[in-house]
């Protein structure tokens, strides 16, 4: 069953079928702003921090399940019918593609629907009794102010008379007060209106201040959330749009909204156009600066606001330029749509808003995750590297001087530049964390965060050409400083050190696996991960060493060292006959081993080694052919078989959570795309798109019943075959999924990935493939690469032309200069 289609060209979604059992959302803004919203225009907005800048309310796991919204309401003056230009929340019926409407309902009772997700905006449209309503939602790139783009047509032939009403629920800023000290958010905020602008305060923090404004003057207002409800209703029949017009109150108590209401009269194909502002800051300040920007009218007919379309002309513009840095052209349409946006959008989304905002994490929790964002950042330096250097600082400046991540934190807590607001002493005591305690012991760590850390500045000076980023001065957590190259000798030195009775990793808190809690048992993935990590280091020492850099030598002899180390404890320890064992619990017990009941074999390990080069193609092989037999499946690739169903804390949490979800035997996203990447590199393109292919949500598009999440999204896990819910996928959008996804098909399958030194094409493809094309933008120059495969091979690169010009196969292209076009053809066989 399909609920909506792929609009490529237009890099959008298309829901054209209301009624999907879930939410599929979006999310729109790109710098402080961030709205979170569903295809029924249900979700919240916040600004900057979703824990303590709320500023509209939703009702998380609420009945139904995405309220409220940012809703355009519309009635009918002539019979008072009324609709929402989402199908929600009203919910009027609705009628197929190329149903015909419902004759003995009443002329036009059925009404149709479509919402359309693109990138950074959500369109709805309604085609309702004659009325064709459009609501563009969008947030423009430097103002922090959501846009509600409203476009009303007549295409009745009658003159028509409507009431068009905005509606949307304002939350306390801080979301753990909202939800739970109502003794302090209902009386702590208030609403007041002036000049078509609704503003919604805090008395006791006057800095803080969110408003909605309008580009007309409303005919009536409520900015009390009850008033326009009504008692005994719900948003699907407020009796504010039953009534068509608003109570006009405010008051300095309760729960407030932005509601504003228009009286809009159509002549017959008349269109007309509102703009609503959901925004933050005070009327003052804010509201009014915005209010006279978006209302600037240039013509009547047809209908054009200047600044709305420039905004979002913009938008677009910004996006576009993202994906020009790197577009695909390839025989396999999902990957296509699915790398030039949809996957582009999803990693830069985790980046620029970590994990704590969706409909599933609902805003309690702030800050990053040290493995999460150490990991994302690596995908999308090449499309936005501001972020990514600021999102890298703050990883450094939460590593301790002993090498390791500060697991979840706060980078505020240590940014010395951090704004700093006045301290008002408020009635909810929440005491002054001290920076010192926020360092965790080795108790609450985790083997694997700063690991990650290191290949992903090694990417960030590869992209940029910075290797003076290398010397730059960071402070660890305690305070001290060291240069960049410092704080990742300490991230290598920390795993050395903290190695167990096997020479393997000691798995502490936990890895990658945050249900493996291993203590002092031992974790391969963390071994792999630090061969992997060494050797992102060593091109760093090489170039160096290679430039006259003395103590690089030493590194480079040191780091060499325990990369032959780790390598004779894999061959020694680690192998199992046809896969890789995933540790030790500390009382020396194999996990992830043949012998094994439950847990025989673990995904998330099994590419490392052929990642980190530490091992030979035949077992490269042999561990990828065991995850295909024992874990794939048609929906992706299960964590771990067979599902665990004894409790042993001595394995850790995975042991409690019930079999096929989540860490326990589901089909968990994230490790799906090193398989992918282990498969390129051992020159197997087949078998690596067969991985791709068999979690790519694009093919899941006609199996809704089953899939449930929205098909242009990665999401955390698919229930496993062991539940009654084998392959519906829960939790979308916050996922390390995305950036590994993108990564793993644009370098390592597609195979155009950089050196420190040049740019490198060595595609892994499917054999029946003639080809694909690149366009690669790196470093200011344009790189058109064409791949050729007449002999219709995987892997192997028979020949290379720079603008013409033979070029050795197999070593870097340099870099070109800025401003130029470099003609790349590359021919396998
Ligand atoms: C969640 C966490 C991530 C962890 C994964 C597996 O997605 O955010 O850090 O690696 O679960 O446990």
């Amino acid at each position: 069953m399909r609920y909506g289609f792929f609009d490529t060209d237009a890099d959008e979604y298309v829901i054209d079928r209301p009624d999907v059992p879930v939410s599929w959302t979006n999310y729109l803004g790109t710098k402080n702003m961030c709205t979170v919203l569903s295809h029924h225009g249900g979700g919240y907005s916040y600004y900057k921090s979703s824990q303590y800048g709320r500023i509209s309310r939703f009702r998380q796991n609420g009945v139904p399940l995405d309220r409220p919204g940012h809703y355009v309401y519309l009635r009918d003056d002539a019979d008072g019918d009324y609709w929402s230009a989402s199908w929600q929340p009203v919910g009027k019926p609705f009628v197929e593609p190329g149903e015909e409407p419902d004759a003995a309902a009443g002329p036009g009772a059925k009404g149709r629907w479509t919402t359309r997700h693109g990138m950074g905006y959500t369109r709805f449209r309604s085609e309702y009794r004659g009325i064709d309503t459009e609501q563009t939602v969008f947030i423009p790139l430097d103002d922090d102010v959501e846009v509600w783009d409203v476009r009303v047509t007549n295409t009745s032939d009658r003159v028509r008379e409507l009431t068009v009403a905005s509606y949307v629920e304002f939350s306390f800023h801080t979301i753990t007060i909202d939800n739970q000290n109502l003794q302090m958010s209902l009386y702590a905020s208030g609403s007041s209106y002036a000049d078509g602008i609704i503003e919604y305060d805090f008395y006791y923090e006057p800095w803080t201040f969110h408003y909605v404004a309008s580009s007309e003057t409303p005919s009536s207002y409520d900015s009390l959330r009850d008033n326009f409800i009504g008692p005994y209703r719900t948003e699907t029949n407020p009796v504010a749009v039953e009534r068509g017009a608003g109570s006009n109150q405010s008051a300095t108590t309760q729960n407030h909204c932005g509601s504003l209401q228009h009286k809009v009269v159509l002549q017959p194909g008349e269109t007309k156009r509102l703009v609503y502002l959901l925004g933050y800051g005070s009327r003052d300040e804010a509201g009014r600066a915005m209010q006279a920007k978006y209302s600037d009218v240039a013509s009547a007919e047809p209908p054009a606001l200047p600044a709305v379309d420039l905004e979002f002309q913009r938008l677009r513009d910004y996006w576009h330029a993202k994906q020009d840095k790197l577009r695909i052209r390839t025989p396999h349409e999902g990957m296509n749509t699915m790398i030039n946006s949809w996957t582009l959008l999803q990693a830069e989304t985790c980046v620029v808003w970590s994990r704590f905002a969706s409909f599933v994490e609902v805003g309690g929790r702030n800050g990053l995750g040290y493995r999460d964002t150490a990991q994302d950042v690596m995908s999308v330096i090449h499309s936005n590297p501001t972020k990514t250097r600021q999102r890298i600082l703050e990883l450094l400046r939460a590593q301790t001087e002993q090498g390791y991540g500060l697991h979840l934190f706060d980078p505020k807590a240590f940014d010395p530049d951090a704004e700093q607001l006045p301290d008002v002493p408020s009635p909810t005591i929440v005491p002054t964390p001290n920076v010192a305690d926020l360092i965790h012991g080795l108790e609450d760590t985790c083997s694997d965060d700063h690991l990650w850390l290191v290949p992903s500045v090694v990417e960030y000076v590869k992209e940029t050409g910075d290797l003076a980023f290398l010397d730059l001065e960071v402070p660890f957590a305690q305070g001290t400083p060291a240069t960049v190259y410092e704080h990742l000798r300490r991230a290598l030195e920390f795993s050395a050190e903290q190695v167990g009775p096997n020479g393997v990793a000691l798995g502490l808190r936990a890895d990658w696996n945050d249900c493996l809690n291993l203590g002092g048992g031992e974790t391969s993935l963390v071994t792999f991960l630090h061969a992997w990590a060494i050797r992102a280091f060593l091109e760093i020492c090489e170039h160096r060493r290679a430039a006259g850099d003395a103590s690089a030598s030493e590194d480079v002899e040191r780091w060499t060292a325990e990369l032959d180390r780790i390598r004779g404890v894999a061959d020694a320890e680690l192998w199992d006959g046809r896969w890789w064992i995933r540790g030790y619990t500390r009382d020396g017990v194999k996990i992830g081993s043949a012998a094994n009941d439950e847990g025989k074999i673990f995904l998330e390990h099994q590419a490392w080694p052929v990642i980190a080069g530490i091992t030979s193609q035949e077992r490269g092989e042999a561990s990828m052919d065991s995850v295909r037999e024992l874990l794939g499946s048609e929906y992706g690739s299960h964590l771990n078989w067979p599902a665990f169903t004894k409790v042993d804390d001595t394995v850790g949490f995975v042991t409690r959570v019930y079999p096929g979800i989540k860490e326990n035997a589901a089909i968990f996203s994230h490790p799906n795309a090193w398989p992918i990447i282990a498969e390129a590199l051992l020159g197997r393109g087949d078998e690596a798109v067969q991985f791709y292919d068999s979690i790519l949500p694009f093919n899941q598009n006609d199996n809704i019943e089953v899939r449930g999440a929205e098909p242009y999204a990665y999401v955390q896990f698919l229930y496993g075959r062991d539940h009654e819910w084998f392959g519906k996928a829960q939790n979308p959008w916050l996922t390390g999924t995305a950036g590994w996804m993108y990564t793993a098909v644009t370098k390592y399958v597609l195979g155009v990935r950089l050196a420190l030194d040049g740019l490198v094409v060595d595609p892994s493809i499917p054999a029946d493939w003639d080809g694909f094309d690149v366009r690669r933008e790196w470093r200011g120059a344009v790189y058109e690469i064409e791949v050729r495969n007449p002999e219709h091979v995987s892997h192997g690169v028979a020949s290379v032309t720079v603008d013409g010009v033979a070029h050795e196969p197999g070593t870097p292209i340099p870099a070109a200069p800025a401003g130029s076009t470099v003609n790349v053809v590359v021919t396998l066989g």
